[in-house]
């Protein structure tokens, strides 16, 4: 077979070395196949080399849209990534509101390599003590009010809302829940059922019964909280109807209304926490404090991890009566809760929030007045703009995708553009980023 290839049409690259080789492969998996009967998908692979890595994408990963980004990334440091062909984006996204630290923080990494090493998974949560989950519970709480004192780690923000919303009903005994509009809070069963979109929920009903949506913001859900009421599920800021802040009075409302009738308040921070809006915890610009606090995302550094955090005399209650009525096997991982502990620390120590509220003044500027941006939400590093429909937005996120700057659009705002910057990103950056998006708007509007 070598001689075959030496003496075939292939020997001397003719449209660069990259195609010479790509032939080569071809060449010799041709005869690969022949001898050894191998399948058609091992020697494309061959064929395709690092981009074959598209075609398994499409044939083995379950998809989630008919139109993913698709582009493979290989390196991810800072605020940038770095795909297989060596392109450099800006991760103005934060890989949806995780890397608030940016990706890879060296801290993070050790860390992680350190407790891999130690141990990874010994036993289901709960039951042994493991260092890395007492510690980060010990900071997560010592920044919290004292009432949110008991974490109840878990894999993901969906399953933290499902424990907070079990929790809720063997707390209160009730079993009815208010939801809001446009909110998003997981896609599991239970978190399905509170989202505030029909189109997203209709096709797996029967979902969990008992819920109520109202519109965020809106008066009514002041009168529609009542001695029946288990819980109001709550994003702080709402994320996927496009960054929307709440008024103040309203939010107060709301907890007046569920201290008097015991019902309990759970706030979802699975994408306002961790200093995105400008504060540690979004609530603590509303002068009010959850009953239960819901985190996810950036909790875990870049590693798997929700949680749902509340009073240690209410998290009591799912250890008897029912005894382990919330378990899982690999919640509160300790590699997870040890790249969490390093970056919080790395957010609180490098002062990041501090400077949240003035690099969100350098958005307004960019956009507040730009004549293709009908509207600009936003809450510190955090921000929607909004175009005049579905089309022109896409089409300017696609141009910013040619131009090194990852963005999306929102759920329930699909006209509006995503930004979600890792904290850390300086004021010369957010400048090349915002003028790269100008540069995008300019080509798809002109
Ligand atoms: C506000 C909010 N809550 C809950 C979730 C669910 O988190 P996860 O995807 O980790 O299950 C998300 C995820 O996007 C979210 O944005």
């Amino acid at each position: 077979m070598i001689v075959a290839i030496e003496s075939s049409p292939f020997t001397k690259p003719a449209a660069g070395r990259k195609r010479y080789f790509l032939n080569k492969y071809k060449y010799l998996t041709f005869f690969a196949r022949f001898v050894f009967n191998m399948n058609e998908h091992w020697s494309e692979n061959l064929i395709n080399g690092v981009t074959g890595n598209r075609q398994l994408f499409f044939r083995h990963i379950a998809q989630t849209s008919p139109t993913p980004i698709a582009i493979e990334m290989v390196k991810a440091d800072g605020i940038y990534l770095q795909d297989a062909e060596g392109k450099k984006y800006i991760d103005l996204i934060s890989g949806f509101n995780v890397a608030n630290i940016g990706h890879s923080h060296p801290k993070v990494v050790e860390a992680v390599q350190k407790q891999a090493a130690a141990y990874m998974h010994l036993v289901v949560y709960g039951e042994f003590i493991e260092a890395p989950q007492v510690a980060y519970a010990k900071l997560l709480t010592s920044h919290l009010p004292a009432s949110l004192n008991c974490v109840y780690f878990t894999n993901s923000g969906a399953e933290a809302t499902e424990g907070s919303m079990k929790l809720a009903k063997r707390i209160t005994g009730r079993s009815k829940i208010i939801a809001f509009n446009k909110a998003y809070h997981g896609s599991t069963q239970g978190a399905l059922s509170i989202i505030g979109d029909e189109y997203y929920r209709n096709a797996f009903r029967p979902l969990l019964p008992g819920v109520y949506h109202y519109e965020y913001g809106s008066n009514e859900v002041i009168d529609a909280i009542d001695c029946e009421t288990a819980c109001v599920v709550l994003e702080t800021v709402q994320a996927e109807s496009g960054v929307t802040k709440p008024n103040k009075e309203w939010l107060q409302s709301i907890r007046k209304k569920c201290s008097e009738l015991n019902v309990l308040l759970i706030l979802d921070e699975i994408q306002a926490g961790f200093g995105r809006t400008g504060s540690l915890w979004a609530f603590e610009q509303y002068d009010i404090a959850p009953d239960v606090l819901l985190l996810g995302k950036a909790l875990g550094g870049g590693m798997p991890l929700g949680a749902f955090i509340a009073d240690k005399k209410m998290m009591n209650a799912l250890s008897h009566d029912p005894v382990l009525g919330h378990i899982t096997t690999f919640g509160g991982h300790p590699v997870s809760c040890a790249a969490g502990n390093a970056a919080l620390k790395i957010l609180i120590e490098g002062n990041f929030i501090q400077h949240v509220k003035e690099k969100e003044k350098i958005l307004i500027h960019h956009f507040s007045d730009h004549p293709n941006v009908i509207e600009i939400n936003s809450a510190g590093l955090w921000a929607s703009l909004r175009f005049d429909c579905f089309e022109t937005s896409k089409k300017i996120i696609h141009a910013c995708i040619e131009k090194g700057l990852i963005t999306d659009w929102f759920l329930f705002a699909p006209d509006c553009m995503r930004i979600a910057t890792p904290l850390i990103i300086t004021e010369k950056e957010l400048h090349e980023a915002c003028g790269r998006i100008k540069e995008s708007i300019a080509e798809v509007c002109n």
